[in-house]
């Protein structure tokens, strides 16, 4: 197996020797200013290993190439399956092992963002994408989400809206969004809500004390 992860930087967090790392995911619609918060939070915390979706192995960043590319159709079934498929691969290969060697990973985008853009915004139902995503994970569930909420106006200026996904329209992002906020308000225990529209450097303040937090914890 490819386990690229470097060990001597993961060395700096401090974890009780045989506990599980910890997952703590980042999610939003495109142009909440997520991937940015994910790289603050990772140059700010020595030992957490940043991983995106779809993506973070070989297998997974192919996958992301097809998902992204403008000149093809992509059923939304199929859709859901791919990303799935990226999951699985990411899962087994490298997400899992690296928790189960006490690690402690951020990763930008999991689950959540199946049951939002495919599950509510492609029309698919959560209750199939979730089941799909329980055979790709396992069942394995973040320690904590960051979900970074962002105005629909802010999200949209923000977009590039070149790739196949960004093409989806303010209907798409608005029912993406309505999914986000149910999912955040279903789980409580797991989702924390980051508001977005504020200052970079604010989001990153209120993203590190809580990630901060939920690591002194491990
Ligand atoms: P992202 O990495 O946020 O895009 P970018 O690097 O361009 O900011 O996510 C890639 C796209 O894939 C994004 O439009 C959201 C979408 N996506 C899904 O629809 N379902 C999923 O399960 C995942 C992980 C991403």
């Amino acid at each position: 197996m490819g386990v690229e992860v470097d060990t001597v930087a993961q060395a700096t967090v401090a974890h009780v020797p045989g506990s599980r790392g910890r997952l703590i995911t980042i999610e939003g619609v495109d142009g909440a200013g997520k991937s940015t918060l994910a790289a603050g939070i990772a140059d700010a915390t020595p030992g957490l290993t940043l991983l995106r979706e779809p993506g973070g192995v070989a297998m997974a960043e192919r996958v992301r190439e097809l998902v992204k590319d403008p000149a093809l159709e992509i059923a939304p079934a199929a859709e859901a399956l791919l990303f799935a498929a990226a999951r699985a691969q990411l899962v087994t290969e490298l997400l899992y092992p690296a928790l189960e060697r006490g690690e402690h990973v951020l990763l930008d985008r999991f689950v959540d963002s199946s049951l939002a853009y495919q599950g509510a915004g492609r029309g698919l139902g959560l209750a199939a994408v979730a089941a799909i995503n329980e055979l790709a994970t396992g069942g394995l569930e973040p320690d904590l989400t960051l979900y970074v909420r962002v105005p629909a106006a802010v999200a949209a200026a923000r977009r590039e809206g070149a790739d196949r996904l960004e093409q989806g329209g303010e209907q798409f992002f608005a029912t993406v969004a309505e999914a986000y906020e149910k999912i955040a308000a279903g789980r409580p225990d797991r989702v924390r809500v980051l508001d977005g529209s504020v200052p970079p450097g604010e989001v990153l303040a209120a993203g590190l004390r809580i990630v901060q937090q939920v690591l002194r914890q491990s």
